[in-house]
């Protein structure tokens, strides 16, 4: 049996932030492969493209709250990537876990992602949104100025908006595969989704004197 401690990892407005921009993303992917012509899934063409207009324009408000709160609390630290110790957490992924190994990186709640999170929570925030941002503001405002001569110049034509949205697109949906695939791999595969949804993380404890002078922490998982 591991022994563990409870770690509070992620305060309410976090959660609440992180499952909204799921439940966004989740519809916004669904409504965009159906604009897109992927499946048809019973909704017509306009109706799909009205709950991606609706879900990106909310997935804005919501962001606007989500980056006051990361400037004010100083939880945008968090995600300032680090490549300390990143071999070994990609061994562990490659073959360690399928092994039984311990995790090689433990969890406090000031640096509570380990590096390889970083680097794909960084990677989202400054690849994969700004792609899909600028594409689409830029599509939704195509009839205004999308199509001035000056872009055609440039050789941006709607061909090369909608590419660059669709690649955006597919790079999400990476992510949200290899997120979910991830979040099943804790201690018990519903250990990380229950702590994002709850707050608190179940850490194994490690034979460190620094563990056993806080014996009051420690619980039996
Ligand atoms: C595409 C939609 C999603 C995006 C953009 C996203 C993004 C993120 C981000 C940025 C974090 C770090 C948050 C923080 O530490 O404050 C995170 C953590 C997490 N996400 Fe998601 N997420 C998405 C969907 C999901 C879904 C559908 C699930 C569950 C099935 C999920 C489960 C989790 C869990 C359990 C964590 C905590 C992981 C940990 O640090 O141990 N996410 N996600």
């Amino acid at each position: 049996m591991t022994r563990t401690k409870r770690v509070y990892l992620f305060k309410r407005f976090e959660r609440f932030w992180h499952w909204s921009q799921a439940a966004l993303i989740i519809t916004l992917m669904l409504s965009g492969f159906r604009i897109h012509g992927l499946y048809d899934l019973g909704v017509d063409f306009l109706t799909a493209l009205r709950i991606h207009t609706v879900a990106a324009w909310s997935l804005v408000v919501l962001w606007v709250f989500a980056i006051f709160w990361h400037f004010t609390t100083g939880e945008w630290k968090q995600y300032i990537p680090t490549f300390d110790k990143i071999f070994l957490i990609a061994r562990h992924y490659a073959f360690g876990i399928f092994r039984g190994e311990e995790h090689p990186y433990h969890v406090i709640p000031t640096r509570k992602h380990n590096p390889l999170q970083r680097l794909a929570y960084l990677w989202v925030k400054l690849m994969i949104n700004p792609i899909i941002w600028i594409s689409g503001i830029w599509l939704l405002f195509f009839a205004d100025w999308g199509a001035w001569p000056v872009w055609q110049q440039w050789g941006i034509s709607l061909q090369t908006v909608a590419w660059a949205h669709t690649i955006g697109a597919y790079m999400m949906l990476i992510f949200f595969i290899v997120h979910v695939y991830l979040t099943t791999t804790g201690h018990t595969p519903l250990a990380h989704i229950k702590a994002m949804i709850v707050g608190y993380e179940h850490e194994p404890v490690h034979h460190h004197p620094r563990d056993q002078a806080a014996p009051k922490a420690v619980e039996n998982a």
